[in-house]
């Protein structure tokens, strides 16, 4: 099984690379300095074909787009720049595409092959709730991307699936966040083994629960 997850220097992303480790089942991860796995800014067209360039011989069963940013957090509109919508766009939306783009021709030499994209419960449309609105369009439109992905991939047997990791101590979430990062990787671990044809599409959560859209 040959699963790639971006953003795996800290965070969600190292624990879920922690806790495949756990399962001893290898997973490859990447980092903007190439300190951990592969090199991969996801913002960086160069960097994109490096990865796409090292995968164009290889197969790869699941990938786990996980990479984001979080600029305006507790910043009123008001507050808000172009280049805050620019930048967080770049990374949370179109670095997700970009990433799967490069990956297909791997993805489709894979077995059962699946995409997880990591959005957030700020996706939510029904759940608006107000207040940072950068990083909810961006999470909304990734889990947009994801769920039309799933549509057209869907031919091809290979799944899609976004998911709301939790509310989780990371350096994005902060240190009152409810999750550990061994916990949410355990449940997205578990969910993106349930990911399979019947549930292409979804949007669920770490644990399991349909999130509303
Ligand atoms: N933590 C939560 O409570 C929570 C809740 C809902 C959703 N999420 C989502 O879960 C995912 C992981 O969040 P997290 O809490 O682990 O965040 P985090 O601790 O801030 O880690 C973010 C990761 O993304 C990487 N990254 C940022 N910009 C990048 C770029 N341009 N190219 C490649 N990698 C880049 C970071 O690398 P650097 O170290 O180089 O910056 C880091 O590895 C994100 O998609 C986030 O939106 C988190």
């Amino acid at each position: 099984m040959e699963i790639l997850v971006t953003g795996a220097n800290r965070g969600i992303g190292a624990a879920l690379l922690d806790g495949y480790a756990a399962l001893g089942i290898p997973a490859m991860g990447t980092s903007r300095d190439g300190a951990v796995g592969l090199k991969l800014d996801v913002t960086d067209p160069g960097s994109i074909s490096e990865l796409g360039r090292h995968y164009a011989e290889h197969r790869l069963d699941l990938l786990v787009c996980n990479a984001a940013v979080f600029l305006d957090r507790g910043r009123s509109l008001e507050e808000l720049v172009a280049e805050d919508w620019a930048r967080t766009m770049a990374v949370n939306v179109t670095g997700v595409a970009e990433t799967v783009r490069v990956l297909l021709p791997a993805l489709r030499r894979g077995s059962g092959s699946k995409i997880a994209i990591i959005s957030s419960q700020m996706a939510s449309q029904e759940r608006a709730r107000g207040g940072s609105y950068v990083y909810r369009a961006s999470k909304a439109a990734v889990l947009n991307f994801g769920r039309n992905l799933a549509q057209d991939l869907r031919g091809e047997g290979i799944a899609v699936g976004t998911y709301h990791p939790g509310w989780v101590r990371t350096e994005m979430g902060g240190p009152d966040a409810e999750l550990s990062g061994s916990e949410a990787a355990e449940g997205l671990i578990a969910r993106f083994e349930a990911l399979d044809m019947s549930l292409t599409g979804c949007f669920e959560t770490w644990d399991g629960r349909d999130h509303p859209l």
